[in-house]
């Protein structure tokens, strides 16, 4: 979210450096998520995480999804306000391809394509959050080049480090980067204690290296088709609906009141002691409540260690699994056995008092995020990167 709020004030402040002050609004996507700061909620649309900050946050102008509308109509929505408001705009921000925190929901790359052209016209900057979709999660490197376009900013972040440590990072045009370096008193000042970190550097250098030598798109390519497959029982069960997918995410809905409340829990608590990374790693994440899941995931990961401390606490035991549940984790658990036949799953455990201590198939590792989104947090060549940078 750091990425997104320099994308935010950069652009509100290359209108500013044009003389153009008035271009000092926000557009964002109905039910859009971009962080938890300040600035991020005004450009969010997810009521648990704002509606306590209202009176402090100043909202951005929200518009139809085309993950909810189609592609004409939610273009249509975004013309009509770009028309009646473009000479106060000055960007709209998206999240490209997945509307990941509410529920995957994905939409048709069109969307961009025309986005892009409806910005160039009314000279309003496109934002792209790539945090959650780029480097690698949905098929190419960065989304937008499923849409062929570029944005004016473009904020990639988790996945560039591989997962390990965080890294706000923007890429922007040279007009843009330009605009801010005739004069100290207009130039962009941004920065943290810890901007540049050596070692979250370090990690995103041995991140990028990876994409060139062990070929990570295409492996992806490989992995998404054995999760496709391993997933193909789930779309006969007449609870589960839209079972869809883009690169390496994989969702589907159940539509069952009772299976709803308690399949992310049962499934978090079954795999808890052995977590799947790697290309199962996915499959922990199909849920249709990303933020309860995690809430659950979390508790479900104290209650084993708990457990295997000595203490008993049993909230996992208590649980008892319905015919409807069971039924939607049997194709489930054979998909990951199948997975396990193929050599592609991994033993995660926790592996002392802090959950940073993982335990990978027998290998210690620490974690310093949960962001790993690709699996690549494990690699060799990016635990030596980071050992090495860490002795400097
Ligand atoms: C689309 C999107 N934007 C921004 C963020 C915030 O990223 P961070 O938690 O690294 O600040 C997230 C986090 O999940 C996200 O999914």
């Amino acid at each position: 979210m750091s990425a997104v709020e320099i994308a935010l004030k950069m652009s509100f402040h290359f209108w500013r450096n044009g003389n153009r002050a008035d271009k000092r609004e926000f557009v964002c996507l109905a039910n859009s998520y971009y962080g938890e700061t300040i600035g991020a909620l005004g450009v969010t649309d997810v009521a648990i995480f704002k509606d306590a900050y209202d009176p402090l946050i100043r909202n951005a102008h929200v518009v139809t999804s085309p993950a909810v509308a189609d592609v004409d109509a939610a273009i249509g929505a975004m013309r009509a306000l770009f028309e009646q408001r473009a000479s106060s705009l000055a960007t709209v921000i998206v999240q490209l391809l997945v509307q990941c925190a509410t529920g995957m929901a994905i939409y048709d790359a069109s969307y961009l394509t025309r986005l892009r052209a409806l910005c160039d016209e009314f000279d309003v900057h496109l934002t792209a959050d790539e945090i959650a979709v780029g480097c690698g999660r949905t098929g190419t490197f960065f989304a937008c080049e499923q849409a062929d376009v570029w944005p004016d900013f473009l904020c990639p972040s988790k996945g560039i480090s591989g997962g390990y440590l965080p890294l706000s990072i923007v890429l922007t045009r040279d007009e843009i980067y330009g605009a801010f370096y005739d004069d100290v008193t207009r130039g962009f000042l941004h920065s943290h204690s810890y901007t540049g970190n050596p070692l979250a550097c370090r990690a995103a250098l041995a991140t990028l290296a990876l994409f060139d030598s062990a070929n990570v798109l295409a492996e992806n390519r490989r992995k998404a088709a054995l999760l496709r497959e391993a997933l193909q029982p789930l779309t006969k069960h007449k609870h589960v609906r839209n079972l869809r997918e883009r690169g390496t995410i994989f969702a589907f809905d159940v539509d069952h009141e009772e299976a709803k409340r308690t399949f992310s829990r049962r499934f978090f608590c079954q795999r808890a002691a052995t977590r799947i990374v790697d290309a199962a790693h996915r499959l922990v994440r199909l849920h249709d409540a990303a933020l309860r899941a995690e809430r659950r995931r979390t508790a479900a990961s104290r209650a084993t260690h708990a457990r295997q401390a000595g203490r008993h606490t049993g909230g996992a035991r208590r649980m008892k699994p319905t015919d409807t549940s069971q039924a939607l984790y049997d194709p489930l658990n054979e998909g990951l056995a199948d997975l396990d036949a193929r050599g592609m799953r991994r033993r995660k455990t926790i592996d002392g008092a802090c959950s940073a201590h993982l335990n990978v198939d027998g290998r210690a590792i620490v974690g310093f995020a949960s962001n790993d989104y690709l699996g690549l947090a494990a690699h060799k060549s990016i635990r030596a990167a980071l050992a090495e940078g860490a002795s400097l």
